[in-house]
């Protein structure tokens, strides 16, 4: 019998994630079911960071970017130890089902709990969409639309001073915020873990545009994969443009979620409860070709990430 469910959200946050805290509440109060929001992810777990949730709890937070919960990273979750205690505090405070949502070290938590005995739903909330099974992640429109717009005026300004602009856009190893942004702003190069990285390589493709006509450019670059200040000297030194770098850093995961995120979140949420009502656990939520559905969290983290042939193909044609 389902009463009580916990909702925390964990790990770096991402616009969205109030929409969904939104569902899961509103879905399992209006199923009888009673809701507490967990503070800071497994960490408040962990202490019993508590707090009962109605209705009213959770309104007027769908425009919000970050997290009401608020969010923390908890490497030892992957301790034995640790994961026991977050049991005995869901046991203790008759907390018989969680949804979490968070990115990939959520989903391990998640894996975690779900052998310890939990039943346990993840939803997919990263802005990187380095999450596998899924088409997208909650926050990855918003941040690729908060890119897209960092990148348009950058080229407004590179394009008065015959500057080659050197952007760094987030993603932690997945190319996916880069190649996506990189299509939408019309860059010249990427480079991302799935390009690699040849600096000369990238220092020969600028010198060959400029020798076009082009009067300047924008390189998208994955964070993780070059320094960007580096290239950026280096661009100045060898090519006719002069090179400028921008980390777009932690903007890229604030803002007010987009239409998209928002409904993406509402459609999870609203799953993961109805999967909980269901007697289902250890499962989490995926959308794929518009389809909201569910698969196993443990398949989900040992899945290989797919790779965007097809992307990189039309990004190349379009240069
Ligand atoms: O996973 C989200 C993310 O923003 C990554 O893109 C980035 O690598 C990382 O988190 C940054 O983490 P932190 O906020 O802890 O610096």
């Amino acid at each position: 019998m389902l009463r009580k469910i916990g909702v925390l959200t964990s790990g770096g946050d991402s616009p969205g994630m109030n929409a969904a805290i939104r569902a899961v509440t509103r879905t399992a109060i209006s199923n009888g079911i009673e809701v507490v929001g967990i503070r800071d992810g497994y960490k408040g777990l962990i202490e019993g960071s508590f707090i009962p949730f109605e209705k009213r709890s959770v309104s007027e937070i769908m425009s919000r970017g970050g997290t009401i919960l608020g969010s923390a990273r908890l490497p030892e979750f992957k301790e034995e130890a640790v994961v026991n205690k977050a049991v005995d505090k869901l046991k203790e405070n008759g907390i018989d089902a969680l949804v979490v949502i968070g990115g990939d070290g959520t989903y391990r938590g998640a894996d975690s709990l779900t052998k310890h005995g939990v039943n346990c739903i993840a939803l997919p909330g990263t802005i990187d969409n380095d999450i596998q099974g899924t088409d997208y992640t909650i926050g990855f429109d918003t941040a690729l639309n908060t890119i897209v717009d960092c990148v348009d005026k950058l080229k407004d300004t590179s394009s008065s001073h015959h500057r080659c602009s050197v952007v760094e856009v987030m993603g932690n190893r997945c190319g996916d915020l880069a190649i996506y942004s990189g299509i939408s702003c019309g860059a010249e190069i990427l480079i991302t873990p799935e390009t690699g990285y040849d600096e000369e390589a990238v220092l020969e493709k600028l010198k060959y545009l400029e020798n076009q006509g082009k009067n300047h450019a924008i390189v998208i670059v994955s964070e993780k994969v070059c320094d960007v200040n580096d290239l950026a000297s280096k661009v100045s030194k060898v090519t006719g443009f002069a090179g400028r770098a921008t980390i777009l850093g932690h903007i890229q995961r604030g803002g007010s979620p987009t239409p998209n995120d928002r409904v993406l979140a509402s459609r999870m949420g609203c799953k993961a409860v109805d999967l909980l009502i269901q007697g289902i656990g250890g499962q989490c939520v995926a959308i794929r070709n518009n389809e909201i559905i569910s698969m196993s969290i443990e398949e989900c983290v040992n899945m290989s990430r797919k790779s965007k042939k097809e992307f990189y193909r039309l990004f190349d044609k379009l240069v």
